[in-house]
């Protein structure tokens, strides 16, 4: 696992980005995993920068996202897809074919979340998913407990996240109490896994996620078990990190191979 520690949120937000856009240019039919929530707002914000100077073309790429709450049409402006269509789909060029989010209303769920995963596999998988973790350590929407090889399902939220995400909201009881999401199974297939995390709220999560043991409590912490797992932190999320120094040192000193 690679530790990036950047010293805030901007700065954090363009290295992701830098990450994507070099993979992009590497494979310009790239299969990108998105995440939405506050986290990855930044790193969007500089994709669509990046594209508005030429440096990246979206036109090839094909997305998959994580999650989506259960019950929200695609119109409903806290659904997951109208995020992603706010926050970065209207300012690049991609092309709407190749957009995937899980739908919140479906009649079958379990035959959709098998169609979601046989689209990502048509596509030959994901190459880079990006991710950001919930207060309670989840990635998608893998609440604590959650088998880790667990396919995309629809899972019931805790109440800690339906707390952080009322937020969103007008009042807590409208935020979905379900939700459908890939799971930490099939989120671990991605080829490359890009975590980002912000801010002192995700210090204890994040400190789980790198240095405690994998547990289906923290789900992200499975990532430990990721071939290519890159996580970026500003220093208020890093700050309960026990070994700062040596990811920062490793940071500056990367082998020339
Ligand atoms: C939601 C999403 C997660 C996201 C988390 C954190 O629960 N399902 O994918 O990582 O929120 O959100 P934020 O970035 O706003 O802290």
């Amino acid at each position: 696992m690679q530790v990036i520690i950047k010293e805030n949120y901007e700065e954090m937000s363009k290295e992701a980005a830098k990450i994507i856009k070099d993979e992009i240019l590497h494979k310009p039919n790239l299969v990108l995993g998105l995440a939405t929530g506050s986290t990855p707002i930044g790193t969007y914000k500089e994709l669509i920068r990046m594209y508005e100077a030429g440096e990246v073309d979206f036109s090839k790429v094909v997305t998959f996202n994580l999650d989506e709450y259960v019950g929200l049409p695609s119109t409903h402006n806290q659904s997951y897809f109208y995020f992603m269509q706010e926050k970065l789909f209207k300012g690049i060029n991609i092309n709407p074919e190749n957009i995937h989010v899980p739908s919140g209303i479906v009649k079958d769920f379990n035959a959709y979340c098998q169609w979601y995963e046989d689209e990502i596999d048509k596509v030959g998988g994901v190459d880079v998913q990006v991710l950001g973790i919930g207060g309670d350590g989840h990635i998608g929407f893998n609440e604590p407990g959650t088998s880790l090889v667990s396919r995309t399902q629809v899972v019931t939220l805790t109440e800690e996240t339906i707390e952080d995400n009322s937020r969103f909201f007008e009042k807590k009881e409208d935020v979905p109490r379900f939700a459908i999401t890939m799971g930490v199974g099939t989120i671990m297939e991605a080829k490359h896994c890009l975590l980002v995390a912000n801010g002192e709220k995700k210090a204890d999560p994040v400190s789980v996620l790198i240095e405690g043991p994998i547990t289906s409590q923290v789900t992200a912490s499975v990532l430990q078990m990721h071939p290519k797992a890159t996580v970026i932190l500003d220093e208020a999320a890093a700050s309960k990190l026990n070994r700062i120094d040596y990811y920062k040192w490793a940071y500056e000193n990367q082998p020339e191979i």
